[in-house]
């Protein structure tokens, strides 16, 4: 049966398309609405037509599920061509998210009516692509060059009513949307000419009065487009909207989005959308099994993490008591909780109320028996194994039956923790990332006794603090951390070989991280771990720490700072890296931005690899959606797993090899690894 269907409500068509879950433009929807358009045309009976969807949402897109099989019959390009040149006037009536190919159908009808929940967005600078049916000529002749430019490089929706404000949208819908819609057809039924956004020149015009705009966009937007190709081709599409007319625009369009199409972002950045849904999928449990409810959340530690993690619960609505040691330390944290949230105000994303709202709903303390209402505890203490047992130890005592009881450690043995308590089963960690606040990704580690329904509780609260989350097993640094091990130990071991610290960050830095390791190293704090006895010197990060060189905060790490924190190459860390390689009796040598790339970078391919053959991980997928969210892996080469594929694993496996006397002789290759190289087969596909 076809998702299109078709009635007559008095001479007006209303034509519904039930594609659940989305109403994606597949080939079946694309097939019926050209048939509903013809059947207008040829009734004389009907007047206009309605275009509206059942279910969630109007159309959220074309069926990204078709891409890279060949396209049948007819493409999206043509069907909104054919509704554009109906005869009779449509109105697409829209609710929920019209996305992409969803937002092109609404913008070939003649109007656009909308419930003021709705979101209009191209999001297909996400996907690495360009709205690739009319949309990139059709928007900006709708809502202006400036808007359009905003909306396809960001990808990010607007709301309803500023659709209507910037003229998307022609009316605003209280009430029932459908019978709304079908006035609406009435009204504009006989209006003629039909007006085609195809053929709208106002807006365009202004654009052509200001012919600078688009480079000053592009480098206001530099920093942020950095190594991505989709931005530049949205741009460049949008350019040729006002550079030329319609139907050479389109060929444009078209051109643009073939070559995106068939680039490696593109298939990196589908990929990782599916990659980030399949994420939240756990395998193994029971299929009935039902969330534990959470009202109540308790979080112990004020200190960096304990601050951020509250936050996230805080601005969900939901009640925190955080539980510190010393009330200097709670004042301190809960102080920096309303610093961030105000520095949030101060940039218009909240309002004053809303950070008293969400202050409001903090209970700070002294004593954990105040946490025994807690329906969620996390710890999020010391990184000492004792500290952390003695307070699991004292949760059990205190916390209510069924609490869920988690540990935010980034490296400690989950289980070992567990077994400090009589109720393993409601024990797991979560561990968050820094600043956790901010940071999207959450580690759900599943510990050998977690409870199915402690873990579903986990995955939907990650959901509503609005966190990715990815299922890691119990292993020294889970997924995250475990695979930063060997890139650290590399990036240390180059520097005495002869790299400097500016060589690695740079190879980091145009592959297309965020920083490197260094850079890293110097914004999180180089004591991090650190022993803290000034007088034990065993490596460079010893040296650096014992002379206070602690990265940003002091004003000094791998790297001088001036007074604006921008970093220079320090002459006192080459002395002392040159000083440890003199001890080591190593003669300095060219080091290759190759072989910086095969030591920090294949290894942690290898490293993920390891914890894919150890189960570690549910699917390579979620280790490339650890990488994309916990540390600015980018995501145009789809995440560590699916850049190795990109690569060639054979390649990477000669790259280790090649490497292996450098890598110590704890350093083994993944058999997984090496047999998938070996077997033509891919890591993430
Ligand atoms: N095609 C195929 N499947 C899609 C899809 C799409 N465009 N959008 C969502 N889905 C699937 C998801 O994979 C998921 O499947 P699952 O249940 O099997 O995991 C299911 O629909 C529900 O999706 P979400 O879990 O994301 O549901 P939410 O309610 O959280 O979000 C949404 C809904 C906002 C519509 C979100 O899914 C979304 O942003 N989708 C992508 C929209 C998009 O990128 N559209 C542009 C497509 S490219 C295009 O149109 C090209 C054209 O210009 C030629
Ligand atoms: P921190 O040192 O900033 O804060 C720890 C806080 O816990 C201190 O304020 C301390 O007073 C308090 N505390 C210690 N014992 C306590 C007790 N028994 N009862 C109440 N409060 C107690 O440490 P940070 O960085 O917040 O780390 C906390 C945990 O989070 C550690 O396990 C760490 O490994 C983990 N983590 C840290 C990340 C980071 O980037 N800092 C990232 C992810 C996890």
């Amino acid at each position: 049966m076809s998702p299109i269907s078709t009635r007559r409500h008095g001479d007006v068509l209303i034509v519904t398309s039930n594609n659940p879950p989305v109403n994606a433009l597949g080939h079946a929807v694309r097939e019926g609405l050209v048939a509903a358009i013809d059947q207008a045309d040829a009734d004389e009976a009907v007047k206009a037509v309605v275009i509206i969807c059942a279910g969630n949402t109007f159309f959220a897109g074309a069926d990204i599920t078709e891409f890279g099989k060949a396209m049948q019959m007819p493409m999206l390009p043509m069907v909104v061509d054919r509704i554009e040149a109906c005869t009779k006037p449509v109105v697409a009536a829209i609710h929920g998210t019209a996305f992409g190919g969803g937002l092109e159908v609404a913008l070939a009808s003649h109007y656009r009516v909308a419930v003021p929940s709705a979101k209009l967005g191209v999001p297909e600078v996400k996907l690495g692509l360009l709205p690739g049916a009319g949309g990139t000529q059709r928007l900006p002749r709708a809502a202006g060059v400036q808007k359009a430019l905003e909306m396809a490089t960001s990808g990010s929706p607007i709301g309803a009513k500023e659709a209507y404000e910037v003229g998307l949208v022609d009316r605003l819908i209280e009430g029932d949307l459908e019978q709304h819609a079908v006035a609406f057809a009435e009204e504009v039924r006989d209006v003629r000419p039909i007006p085609k956004t195809s053929e709208r020149d106002d807006r365009i015009d202004e654009a052509r009065a200001n012919p600078g705009l688009f480079d000053e966009f592009r480098k206001a937007q530099a920093r942020k487009f950095r190594g991505f190709d989709a931005p530049e081709a949205n741009i460049k599409a949008i350019e040729a909207a006002v550079a030329k007319p319609y139907a050479e625009g389109v060929q444009t369009e078209r051109q643009l989005f073939m070559q995106l199409m068939s680039g490696t972002q593109a298939k990196a950045q589908q990929y990782f959308f599916f990659a980030e849904r399949k994420a939240a999928k756990i395998d193994g449990l029971p299929e009935e099994t039902r969330a534990r409810d959470i009202r109540k959340v308790g979080v112990i530690g004020a200190g960096t993490m304990g601050g951020g993690i509250s936050m996230n619960f805080l601005s969900a609505g939901i009640p925190v008591t955080i539980v510190e040691q010393q009330q200097e330390a709670l004042d301190r944290g809960t102080g920096v909780m309303r610093k961030n949230y105000e520095a949030t105000a101060a940039k218009g994303r909240m309002s004053a109320e809303q950070v008293d709202q969400a202050m409001g709903l903090l209970t700070p303390s002294l004593s954990l028996d105040d946490l025994s209402d807690c329906d969620l505890i996390i710890e999020a203490v010391f990184e000492n194994m004792d500290v952390k047992k003695e307070v699991f130890g004292k949760l059990d005592r205190i916390a209510k039956p069924g609490a869920i009881l988690a540990s935010n450690t980034s490296y400690l043995n989950v289980d070992e923790i567990a077994a400090s308590t009589s109720r393993p089963q409601d024990v797991l960690g979560l561990h968050f990332f820094s600043p956790a606040n901010i940071m999207k990704l959450l580690e759900i580690v599943r510990g050998a006794n977690t409870a199915p329904d402690v873990l579903v509780t986990a995955m939907g609260l990650a959901k509503k603090i609005r966190k990715v989350a990815v299922v890691a097993g119990v292993c020294y640094g889970f997924i995250g951390n475990r695979m930063l091990i060997p890139r650290q130990t590399q990036a240390m071991q180059l520097l005495l070989e002869g790299a400097t610290p500016e060589q690695i960050d740079r190879v980091h830095v145009e592959f297309g991280m965020p920083m490197g390791p260094f850079q890293m190293a110097d914004l999180a704090g180089v004591d991090i771990g650190w022993h803290r006895d000034p007088n034990r010197i065993e490596n460079i990060r010893d040296a650096l720490c014992a002379i206070d060189r602690w990265g940003q905060k002091k004003g000094a790490g791998f790297y001088d700072y001036d007074d604006r924190r921008r970093p220079s190459p320090s002459p006192k860390v080459q002395e002392i890296i040159d000083g440890f390689r003199a001890n080591a009796g190593v003669t300095a040598r060219e080091i290759s931005d190759q072989e910086i790339v095969e030591r920090t970078l294949y290894t942690m391919v290898n490293e993920g690899a390891k914890i894919l053959e150890e189960g570690m991980a549910q699917r390579a997928s979620d280790i490339d959606v650890v990488w994309v969210y916990g540390y600015g892996w980018p995501v145009y080469r789809g995440g560590p797993m699916f850049w190795a594929d990109t690569e060639g694993l054979p390649k990477i496996v000669e790259g280790l090899k090649r490497q292996q006397p450098r890598l110590g002789s704890d350093f083994t290759i993944s058999e997984l690894l090496a047999g998938k190289a070996e077997a033509g087969e891919k890591l993430a596909r």
